[in-house]
This record gives C-alpha cells, sequence and structure tokens, in this order.
C-alpha cells in the first residue's frame, strides 16, 4: 500500500478501509518501539501546528508527545493566543502557516474552517475535533477494540453507542462503521439520532448492509453487544442551557449495572473518549451533581468508570500511538511497511 505521505484527515472517511487498517499496523508497530525504547525517528526536523480554539487535554498532549518521540516540534496556538479569525482570516493565516509548517492541527467548532486551512495553506490538515467530527478519537477507538479482542476481526464487532448520538464521536462512529463495517447500534431517543447528509456521499445513515441500526430501546440496542460507548451529554461549544433537557432526556441511557445486565454479555467493555462525568471530583462534576441531584455519574455510574470493563485509559493511551501513526505516515515519505 502507499503511504499516505501528505494526506489531510478532516474526516475518518478522508481515508479507505486499507488506509485505516494500514494505520492500525503503523500504531501497533510505533507502540511497541515506544514501549521497547526503540523508537526510530521518521519525521524529524517538521513543524507541526496545533490550533486549538476549544479545550484538550488528550488530543494536544497526544500531538505534542508524538511528535517529539518522533523528532518533530510542535507550535501550541490557544484559542487567544494569534490573530486567526479575529484581526485575519482563515484564508490569510494559511497562506502563512503553510510557509513555517508541515502540517497542522485543528480543533474548533466548524468544519469549514477545516477546508479552508487545507486549500489555502496547501499541507496536511488534521481534525483534531469538530462540532461535527472526531476521527483521530476514532482512530485510538479502533486500535483499542482490536487490540481488546484479538480473536475477533474488527469487522465482527458489534458495537452500541448510547446518549448523545448528534455529535462529533456518534458521527466519526458512523463513518467508521459504514467504512469497517461492523455492526453498530445507536441507541438513544429519537430526537438525538444522527441527522442526515453529515455523511461523505458515497456513505448513508441507513445503508444496504443494514450494519447500522437506530433504536429507542435499549434492550433492542445493547443486547448480546461486544461493547457499549457513551459520551458526554453536552458536548464542548454547547450552552450550559442544555444540562437540564439533556438529562431528563438521556438519562435512562445511563450506562450503569442495569444497562450492563441488559446486555447480558458477562464479557462487555465499555468505551468512553473522556473527559467523563462519573463522579464529584471534578468541577463540572460537581456543580451538576449538586444541582441535579445526582450521586453516582451522569453518563456512566462511578462504579461501572472504576471497574475493569472500562477501557477508557486504554483508549487514551492510544491516543498517543495512533496520533503518532497519523503524522509518520503523512510526514514520512519512507514506506515503512
Ligand atoms: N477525548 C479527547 O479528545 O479528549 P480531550 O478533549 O482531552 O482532547
Ligand atoms: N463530544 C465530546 C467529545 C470530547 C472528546 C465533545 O465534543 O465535547
Amino acid at each position: 500500500m502507499k503511504t499516505l505521505y501528505q494526506k489531510s484527515c478532516l474526516k475518518l472517511s478522508d481515508f479507505t478501509y486499507e488506509e485505516i487498517f494500514y494505520l492500525m499496523k503503523l500504531s501497533k508497530f510505533l507502540k511497541k518501539n515506544k514501549h521497547n525504547k526503540k523508537e526510530k525517528k521518521y519525521i524529524k526536523g517538521k513543524n507541526i501546528a496545533l490550533i486549538f480554539e476549544k479545550q484538550s487535554t488528550r488530543t494536544r498532549c497526544a500531538f505534542e508527545v508524538a511528535a517529539y518521540d518522533q523528532g518533530a516540534h510542535t507550535t501550541y496556538i490557544g484559542p487567544n493566543d494569534t490573530h486567526i479569525g479575529y484581526k485575519e482570516s482563515i484564508e490569510d493565516s494559511a497562506k502563512v502557516l503553510g510557509t513555517m509548517y508541515d502540517g497542522i492541527q485543528y480543533r474548533g467548532y466548524n468544519d469549514t474552517i477545516l477546508e479552508n486551512l487545507k486549500k489555502y495553506s496547501k499541507i496536511p490538515i488534521w481534525n483534531g475535533l469538530t462540532d461535527k467530527f472526531h476521527p483521530t478519537q476514532i482512530l485510538a477507538d479502533l486500535f483499542t477494540i482490536i487490540e481488546t479482542f484479538p480473536e475477533k476481526p474488527l469487522k465482527k464487532i458489534h458495537c452500541a453507542y448510547v446518549g448523545d448520538a448528534q455529535n462529533n464521536i456518534a458521527n466519526s462512529l458512523i463513518e467508521a462503521a459504514n467504512i469497517i463495517n461492523f455492526k453498530l447500534n445507536i441507541v438513544s431517543p429519537e430526537s438525538y439520532w444522527p441527522k442526515k447528509n453529515f455523511l461523505n456521499k458515497k456513505y448513508s445513515l441507513y445503508n444496504k448492509r443494514k450494519n447500522i441500526i437506530y433504536t429507542d430501546k435499549i434492550i433492542e440496542g445493547v443486547k448480546n453487544v461486544d461493547l457499549i460507548y457513551t459520551d458526554v451529554w453536552v458536548s464542548l461549544g454547547e450552552s450550559d442551557d442544555m444540562w437540564k433537557k439533556r438529562i431528563e432526556e438521556l438519562y435512562p441511557y445511563q450506562v450503569n449495572k442495569k444497562m450492563l445486565n441488559i446486555s447480558n454479555n458477562p464479557n462487555i467493555k465499555i468505551l468512553h473518549c473522556l473527559p467523563a462525568l462519573h463522579n464529584k471530583k471534578s468541577l463540572i462534576g460537581l456543580q451538576l451533581h449538586n444541582k441535579f441531584k445526582f450521586n453516582n455519574g451522569l453518563e456512566i455510574t462511578d462504579d461501572i468508570f472504576n471497574s475493569n470493563i472500562n477501557l477508557s485509559f486504554r483508549q487514551s493511551e492510544n491516543r498517543l500511538h495512533t496520533i503518532k501513526a497519523l503524522l509518520v505516515s503523512c510526514l514520512s515519505e519512507e514506506k515503512i511497511f
């Protein structure tokens, strides 16, 4: 297979099935080399701009550490640090960055900004989360699933996504299920089912293979699945005023003991991209627990979050290895496999 040299990743469907599996193989190779302290630097001297218009822990750290491990340099550009979009258009800023950098990670609101960064900078652009998509998260999730189920090909996996199914994680997961053909149940009230037309024209919400189903019934959605994936009920950039309505409508879809019993799978695993509101130990967690009289988590209960069926910290670590694979394959001409 060709390398992904000079490719951008605005959404997961920018990659083919073969390219995603190439990234999985490269992630495994790079993870092993890092753990064995035998990492070769494939992108020495490259410069990467990291534009963040929203907060981040995992994505920012994974891009920075991946770049440093591989001999590249990063510049962090926070929401209030530059003229981008305020005093200078995206077009002009992209032209400037394109003369100095080899690639740009962008986290923000609108996908049009990604398109314009790509068009005017003429260097690879990677989406580190927008309102619509979070492709680098899903790469880490797919890698985590492969590691967790070594005997089961990814195509044979059956995953349920419960909660807010109109957000970036649900959209990117639906893209993944379209490309890879694993079974995906979207489980939420009908008003939270994904909006039409966000997918690449090649794919659809209701594809012919029928590997993706949408249901508001927990029993239909989680029975006999291998994994249950959940995410916060109010995403970055959404108003805090949304919490009341979201809690009222999504509380029945909380990942808790009852839902696990309904799954009827004693080996079930849980995915969460994090951050998770599972206890009162964060400021927002404390405020929401107190305001809405919760005592054991919002989208996931604290007991389930802290149990060994929760893969979320492995997903977090794998952000590093999969983002590193993305950087290496897009910025290095060397053919590793
Ligand atoms: N999962 C994820 O993208 O985390 P951050 O918001 O911390 O980057
Ligand atoms: N849907 C969440 C994902 C966080 C990684 C958000 O956009 O805030």
